[in-house]
């Protein structure tokens, strides 16, 4: 089989380029080791930046969103109880974030990609990619019971954090830098409606939480857990009382419960993978790089990953020009290394540490103060939040 580019992973990342190259009458074949519904129950991330909705404009999949999703023009910031409003909308003159389900998205571009036949191959075991230091790389894997090998001018590496692109060129090719952090977060999804309009972001002695929603139906909540735990320690009815204990009494009040749908623990980790680029084999999204999850970045640079290759493959194949392909790592990673920043510092200030010293959560005290009386302090985070331009 021969393709244009073929694409590793069928996470939002490799169908948003898969669906902008097709757009663009560039040939393209995604392959995913996990099956369609494994994809679809995924639960991950639920903010949009509006950089990323206008890509999903530009390839032609935004009705649902268009019709479904929830605008933002705050959130709530919560210090020992004390409540802080980051008016997000004026603050940034006017941006807002859009509240929609990564597997929504994904779903939306799956159904996409399925009206116009595109091929696709889930399931699929043993998925290599091979001779991108050239100029004919390849990609071999095993479908039911059937090896294939796709010829391609270039590889798209989208297959996360645990795929195999990343593994692939030689030791010393890609500089590895990671950052951990001593927890991780325990998610839960019910059917309710959310306790309050906007998201609410808290720190408290007892440890992070955050107040998040999919609709004016269903809720998504985290709380800060210790990396060590596992989800069979928690029942449903302790991550209820831990919740609420977190969070100020009027609003711990309005909390409804009731059986979770899903509950999952996320470590959190910030890793970047430099240059994002070997020969014919290109790394975007969680496959370069990982954000802790505080800042609502990960999806968000996935999209603009995504913006940077397919405008580089565009100019490649229409205008015969190399010039975007060759400055697409450094021009990702400019933007990588701002949500990278963003995502540490939210991180930092909102989460209790384990070995916390009295000097440490004066400053998370005063990094509060800051966002409370400057409204220069507010604005950087604002702007942020609500995406860098790209
Ligand atoms: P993935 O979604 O990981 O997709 C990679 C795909 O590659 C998968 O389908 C996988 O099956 C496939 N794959 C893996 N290995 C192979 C292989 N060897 N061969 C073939 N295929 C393979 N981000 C935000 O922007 N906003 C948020 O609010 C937010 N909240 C989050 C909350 C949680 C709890 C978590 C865990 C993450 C959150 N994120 C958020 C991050 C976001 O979910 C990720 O950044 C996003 O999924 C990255 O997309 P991707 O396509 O790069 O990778
Ligand atoms: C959600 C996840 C996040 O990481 C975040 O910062 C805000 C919301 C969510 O899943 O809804």
């Amino acid at each position: 089989m021969r393709t244009q580019v073929a694409i590793i992973g069928s996470g939002p990342a490799g169908l948003l380029l898969g669906q902008l190259l097709y757009r663009a009458s560039i040939d393209n074949v995604i392959v995913d080791r996990a099956s369609k519904t494994h994809i679809l129950t995924r639960i991950r991330a639920g903010v949009l930046e509006e950089g990323t909705a206008a890509l999903l404009e530009q390839a032609g999949v935004d009705a649902r969103l268009k019709a479904q999703n929830l605008l933002h023009d705050g959130f709530d910031l919560v210090f020992d109880n004390e409540v802080h409003h980051i008016d997000l909308f004026g603050l940034t003159g006017g941006k807002r974030v859009h509240v929609y389900g990564q597997t929504e998205m994904t779903r939306d571009l799956m159904d996409a990609r399925e009206a116009e036949g595109l091929e696709t191959y889930y399931g699929a075991d043993d998925v290599l990619p091979h001779d991108f230091d050239g100029d004919n790389p390849r990609v071999s894997f095993v479908c039911d019971g059937q090896s294939i090998d796709i010829d391609c001018d270039f590889i798209a590496g989208c297959d996360g954090f645990h795929g195999v692109s990343r593994q692939s060129p030689p030791a010393g090719a890609m500089t590895v830098m990671e950052k951990t952090y001593p927890f991780g977060w325990l998610g839960l999804m019910a059917d309710v409606p959310p306790v309050s309009d906007e998201l609410i972001y808290a720190n408290h002695q007892r440890g992070f939480a955050l107040c998040s929603m999919r609709s004016p139906t269903r809720s998504r909540y985290y709380i800060q857990c210790p990396l060590e735990d596992h989800v069979e320690d928690w029942s449903d009815t302790r991550f209820w009382d831990e919740l609420r204990r977190r969070l100020p009494a009027q609003i711990a009040a309005k909390i409804t419960t009731a059986p979770p749908l899903e509950m999952s623990i996320a470590p959190l980790r910030s890793v970047v993978s430099e240059p994002m680029r070997f020969g014919r084999l290109f790394l975007a999204g969680d496959a370069a790089h990982i954000v802790p999850p505080t800042g609502a970045k990960g999806l968000n640079l996935a999209a603009s990953d995504v913006h940077y290759l397919f405008e580089g493959l565009r100019e490649f194949y229409t205008d015969r020009s190399s010039a975007g392909i060759d400055a697409y790592s450094a021009r990702a990673l400019h933007r990588v290394w701002n949500a990278e920043r963003f995502s540490w510092w939210m991180t930092s200030v909102m989460h209790r540490f384990p070995q916390m010293s009295a000097f440490d959560r004066r400053l998370q005290q005063a990094e509060f103060y800051q966002l409370v009386h400057s409204k220069a302090a507010s604005t950087a985070l604002a702007e942020n939040y609500v995406g860098l331009p790209f």
